[in-house]
C-alpha cells in the first residue's frame, strides 16, 4: 500500500494553519475612531504621522514617509535618491516583480545581477561586475525577510559612489549586524500588502536618515508639494501616492501585536532550521551571525533533488501539500524572463523607445536555480503555529524522504 498522501495514503495533517491576517477589536476600534473623526486623509490626518514616526524608530531611522504601496514607495525612494529617466539601477531577480517595475516606471534601466546560492540574495561581487558609467543605483532586497549582506553592499556602493536603496517590503524588524534594515542604505522601502507581517491591506512606507532625500519622497507621495507651502503650488514632480488615515489606524494596531508575533516566528523557525537541517537534501537559508533579526515573512527552503532520486521541486511540493503542508514554489520564474521583460513591452502599446538590455538572453545561473530546482518557501502565516504544528511540517518531509520510491516510481507516469 502506498504511504504518501499524493498517492492516497493518510496525511500527515488536515488541520489548517493559522489564517491571515490577525485581527481583533484593536483594529475595529481604531478604524471606528477614524470614521467618526471625519478625518480620513490629508491633510486631515494623525495617524498617518503618528505611525510614520513611530515605525521610523522602530526601525532605527530618523525620518518615515507612508506611501499607498511598496511599489510607490520604491519609485519614491529612487527618485529621491536621484535615479533619472535612462539611468541604470542594480537589482536582484529573485524578487517580486514590483522591485524592477518602480525602475522602468522612472524611464531607467533594470539591470539584473546574480544572487548568493546560499542565500537567494543580491551577490555583491555580481554588482561590482555589472556597473557601468550610467549605473546611479542598487536595489538590496531582502527577500523572504532575512537580511542581505548590507557590509558587502554598502563598500562597494560606497566605493562606486551609488545610492543604495533597500527593498525590505518583507523586512520587518529584520536586523543586519545589530542594526534594524531600511535605513542602513540611503534609504528603504516596506510594504504593507494584505500577505506581509503587518498589514493594512494596502500600503508602504519609506525610512531614511537623509533630511533631504526625506523631504524629496514627501514632496514625490504628495503631488509635488511642499510642506509649509500653499496647497495649490508644486514644486517637483509626483503623484498622490499617499496612505489614508483608515490604513494607518490598521497599521497602528497590527504594529502593537508585531513584536509578539515575530517572537513566535523566530522560535519555530528556529526549530525548523535544526531540524529540517538533518535531513539530507532539505537546506535552510544559510544561518549567518551578522543576520541577528530574520523577519521570517518566508521561510525559504533550498531542496537538493540529487538527495530525492532527482524527484522535482514541483513534484515535492504536490507531495508535501497533500500531507497537509502548504508549501509553496515561491517565484519560479526569475524577473527577466517575465513575458514583459522578455518582450520589453514597457508601454502599453508596444516597446518602449528607450534601449533596454536583451533580458530575453540573460542567464543568471543562480538566481535560475533558486527559481526552477531549489527554493520552496514557506509563508509566515505558517511560522505563526504553534509547536506541533512544526512537528508535523518536519514529519511531512521526512516522510516524504523515506517513501521517495513512490515519487520516483511515479516520475515516468506524469509530468514533473
Ligand atoms: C520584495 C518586494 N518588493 C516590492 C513589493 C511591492 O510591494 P506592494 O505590493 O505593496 O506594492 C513586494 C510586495 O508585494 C515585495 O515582496
Amino acid at each position: 500500500m502506498k504511504q504518501l498522501a499524493v498517492n492516497g495514503g493518510i496525511p500527515v495533517r488536515t488541520e489548517p494553519f493559522p489564517e491571515w491576517p490577525i485581527r481583533d477589536e484593536h483594529e475595529r476600534k481604531a478604524v471606528q475612531n477614524v470614521l467618526k473623526s471625519g478625518k480620513w486623509g490629508y491633510p486631515k490626518w494623525e495617524y498617518v504621522p503618528r505611525f510614520e514616526h513611530h515605525f521610523a524608530v522602530y526601525h532605527d531611522a530618523k525620518f518615515g514617509i507612508c506611501f499607498n504601496s511598496g511599489t510607490s514607495a520604491l519609485m519614491g525612494a529612487l527618485w529621491a535618491a536621484g535615479v533619472q529617466a535612462g539611468d541604470e539601477v542594480i537589482l536582484p531577480a529573485y524578487t517580486f516583480i514590483a522591485t524592477a517595475g518602480a525602475v522602468i516606471l522612472l524611464g531607467a534601466l533594470p539591470v539584473f545581477a546574480d544572487i548568493e546560492s546560499t542565500t537567494f540574495h543580491l551577490d555583491a561581487r555580481s554588482v561590482d561586475e555589472h556597473i557601468t558609467p550610467r549605473t546611479t543605483a542598487v536595489i538590496a532586497v531582502h527577500i523572504g525577510g532575512r537580511a542581505a549582506d548590507m557590509s558587502r553592499l554598502r563598500s562597494v556602493c560606497e566605493f562606486r559612489r551609488l545610492a543604495l536603496i533597500e527593498d525590505a517590503a518583507q523586512a520587518w524588524g529584520a536586523e543586519w549586524q545589530s542594526k534594524r534594515v531600511g535605513a542602513l542604505g540611503d534609504a528603504g522601502i516596506f510594504s504593507f500588502q494584505s500577505s506581509k507581517n503587518i498589514t493594512s491591506g494596502e500600503g508602504g512606507i519609506v525610512i531614511t536618515d537623509d533630511e533631504k532625500l526625506a523631504q524629496y519622497c514627501r514632496s514625490f507621495c504628495n503631488c509635488g508639494r511642499l510642506e509649509d507651502k500653499p496647497q495649490y503650488k508644486h514644486y517637483y514632480i509626483g503623484g498622490n501616492y499617499r496612505l489614508s488615515e483608515l490604513q494607518a489606524a490598521i497599521l497602528s494596531a497590527q504594529f502593537e501585536k508585531y513584536p509578539n508575533q515575530l517572537r513566535i516566528r523566530q522560535k519555530n523557525a528556529a526549530y525548523l532550521n535544526a531540524e529540517l537541517a538533518k535531513i539530507q537534501g532539505i537546506v535552510p537559508i544559510n544561518v549567518d551571525e551578522n543576520v541577528t533579526s530574520n523577519a521570517y515573512h518566508l521561510f525559504l527552503i533550498r531542496y537538493k533533488k540529487d538527495y530525492f532520486n532527482g524527484v522535482s521541486k514541483n513534484r515535492i511540493i504536490h507531495a508535501l501539500q497533500a500531507e497537509g503542508i502548504p508549501a509553496h514554489p515561491g517565484y519560479t520564474l526569475p524577473v527577466y524572463k517575465q513575458p514583459v521583460f522578455v518582450e520589453r513591452l514597457f508601454g502599453a502599446r508596444g516597446k518602449q523607445d528607450i534601449a533596454h538590455p536583451d533580458y530575453g538572453n540573460l542567464h543568471l545561473s543562480e538566481t535560475e536555480n533558486a527559481c526552477s530546482d531549489e527554493g520552496i518557501w514557506l509563508t509566515q502565516n505558517i511560522l505563526l503555529g504553534a509547536e506541533n504544528d512544526m512537528q508535523d511540517i518536519v514529519e511531512a518531509f521526512k516522510k516524504i524522504k523515506n517513501n521517495i520510491h513512490e515519487l520516483s516510481e511515479a516520475k515516468n507516469a506524469a509530468p514533473g
